[in-house]
């Protein structure tokens, strides 16, 4: 699971190298430290302003309670995700 931060890094360096971004959030209930949350590519790239980074959001049936949107990263479609 990465932090706000690093999610960051990964969108910014996609954006400045033309990257569409493939990000397995899986695990996004699987919290182990106290006061630490899930942080979503989608919420991040939204908060950032990105429009012109592809992100595709995965998550699985099998281990995921419920499945993230696999979103383009044009504003009107990062309102179809999940607000995390
Ligand atoms: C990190 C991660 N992503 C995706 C998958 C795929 O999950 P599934 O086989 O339930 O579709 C797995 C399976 O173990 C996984 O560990």
């Amino acid at each position: 699971m990465l932090d706000e931060k690093n999610i960051a890094m990964v969108l910014d360096f996609a954006r400045e190298h033309g990257l569409a971004v493939l990000a397995d959030e899986v695990y996004q209930e699987n919290i182990y430290l106290p006061g630490d949350r899930f942080v979503s590519f989608a919420h991040v790239l939204e908060a950032m302003g990105i429009s012109d980074v592809s992100l595709f959001s995965f998550n699985s049936c099998s281990k995921g309670f419920w499945v993230s949107a696999a979103c383009a990263a044009a504003t009107s479609s990062t309102a179809m995700c999940p607000r995390m």
